[in-house]
């Protein structure tokens, strides 16, 4: 695609017959009524520092010279200097030198002016059909430039862009899973609310029926003397009505359920809030089993229904300088893939999987071992694992964000470290260590006993 607008052209020359020259060979002057369909126009001075005036005057004017023919040797600011003054102006210049004699110049001077790689040479006296050649392959290049200026900022443009979108889908898509999880949530504190409204209603009816026995009794007991026969006979059918060793038996056993309903409900709520840690800036001593076992809960709907879990967890552990809200994060990303990959186990005709999560110290360190036996990782996509957006999950179940999210926290913000060893077709180990000394924070090593092909990342900045 052309551009419309004629090149502008500079000459200076102190010698009038050369300008005149310029003007005849390469078009109208640009100060005039500028002709738009000429495809080079040309003005001229007589001195560098004429030339330099008129160039930062339409270099403001956003009318700025493409292409300068500049004589070396002038009075006043000689040619060396003028080009450098106008590169100062505007680096994209294309100068052509114009000179008879470079005899006047020093050539430390011309050296220096030689180095740039936006100059070409012209001999005196200049032939016309040679001073448009020049100027043509000038115009050419000039434009060629422009136009891949304009492609570069429109690419990058669509990169921004680009990447505008990819952050809002991935934000949506990171919505999609935290909704996921509240619904799982909200199911596992379903089911013991129902049967907590069950027992309700049953202790409740059950409580009607033994009021209507306690009624009757009361009634009899009231009499003065022998009961009459029909308050007897009420009494009886209220104590017959109410099956008093069923309910003897059944109302101790709701009670029950509804406290271990409430427990449940408790234990969810209590989790949610010890998951979410809200406020939690800087680094606090936590008891990592109770973290762990919280967000194991937070997300039991994720696992129960493909996954039997095993806890182990180390009661010597001590408390582990923590961003709880974060590690918690991280733990929970590391536990929906083990389901996840158990899950798909499943899908192709499995049975139940396991999962087991571990707690040990290690020297200066704890440990927190996730184990799964999932499809576990081919060996060729076992690199790429914690790039961020890499995901071999299908739109809606997976982002590729959660162990990028994962590394940053424990390895970043915690100073530790994040590795796993995985064997295709039969499970995936993380182990994530965490310095126990917070003063110290010195990166942890991981624990390399533990595989041949042990996937490890680090601390870098100690
Ligand atoms: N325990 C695992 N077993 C098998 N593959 C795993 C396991 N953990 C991670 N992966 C692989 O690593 C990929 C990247 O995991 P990552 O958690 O970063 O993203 P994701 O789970 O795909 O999406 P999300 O952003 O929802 O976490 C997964 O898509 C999966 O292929
Ligand atoms: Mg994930």
């Amino acid at each position: 695609m052309s551009n419309p607008s004629p090149t502008r052209i500079l000459a200076i020359d102190d010698d009038p017959a050369m300008l005149t020259l310029f003007r005849a060979v390469l078009g109208k002057p640009c100060a005039g009524r500028e002709p738009e369909r000429l495809r080079m126009c040309v003005d001229t001075a007589l001195s560098g520092a004429e030339g330099l005036e008129l160039f930062r005057r339409a270099h403001c004017a956003d009318r700025p010279y493409a292409i300068a023919f500049v004589d070396l040797v002038m009075p006043g600011m000689n040619g060396i200097e003028t080009a450098n003054r106008l590169w100062a102006v505007d680096p994209s210049l294309l100068v052509v030198r114009v000179t008879a004699s470079e005899k006047a110049l020093r050539m430390a001077e011309l050296a220096v002016f030689e180095e740039s790689d936006r100059l070409l040479s012209l001999h005196k006296p200049l032939h016309p059909v040679e001073l448009r050649q020049v100027a043509r392959f000038l115009d050419q290049r000039k434009r060629a430039e422009d136009a891949l200026q304009r492609r570069t900022v429109e690419l990058n443009e669509r990169i921004e862009e680009m990447r505008r979108l990819q952050a809002e889908l991935a934000q949506a898509q990171r919505l999609e899973a935290i909704g996921q999880l509240a619904a799982g949530i909200a199911h596992e504190i379903n089911t013991p609310t129902q049967y907590i409204g069950d027992n309700t209603l049953f202790l409740g009816d059950a409580f009607r029926v033994v009021v209507r026995v306690f009624e009757s009794v009361e009634r009899l007991l009231a009499c003065d003397g022998p009961a009459p026969a029909e308050l007897l006979e009420q009494a009886r059918a209220a104590a017959r009505t109410a099956d008093l060793p069923f309910l003897a038996e059944e109302i101790p056993r709701a009670v029950e359920q509804s406290l271990e309903g409430i427990g449940c409900v408790a234990e969810i709520v209590r989790a949610m809030k010890e998951f979410s840690h809200p406020g939690a800036e800087s680094k606090v001593a936590v008891d990592l089993n109770r973290a762990v076992a919280s967000t194991l809960t937070v997300c039991r709907n994720e696992w129960k229904y493909v996954a039997d879990l095993t806890t182990d967890f180390d009661p010597a552990l001590p408390p582990v300088p923590c961003l709880p809200g974060e590690l918690n994060q991280a733990i929970l990303n590391i536990v929906i893939n083990a389901a996840h990959a158990i899950a798909e186990k499943v899908a192709e005709g499995d049975s139940k999987g396991a999962i087991t999560v571990r707690t040990r110290r290690r020297g200066n360190a704890a440990e927190i071992h996730i184990e799964d036996t999932g499809t576990g990782i081919p060996q060729h996509l076992q690199p790429k694992i914690f790039d961020l957006f890499f995901t071999t999950k299908t739109v809606g179940r997976g982002t590729g964000q959660g162990l990028t999210m994962a590394r940053s926290i424990i390895v970043e913000k915690h100073g530790g470290a994040l590795s796993f060893h995985s064997e295709p077709g039969k499970g995936t180990a993380f182990i994530v260590l965490l310095p126990l000394e917070p003063a110290a924070n010195q990166p942890v090593a991981g624990n390399g006993e533990h595989h041949d092909t042990c996937h490890e990342t680090h601390c870098l900045a100690g």
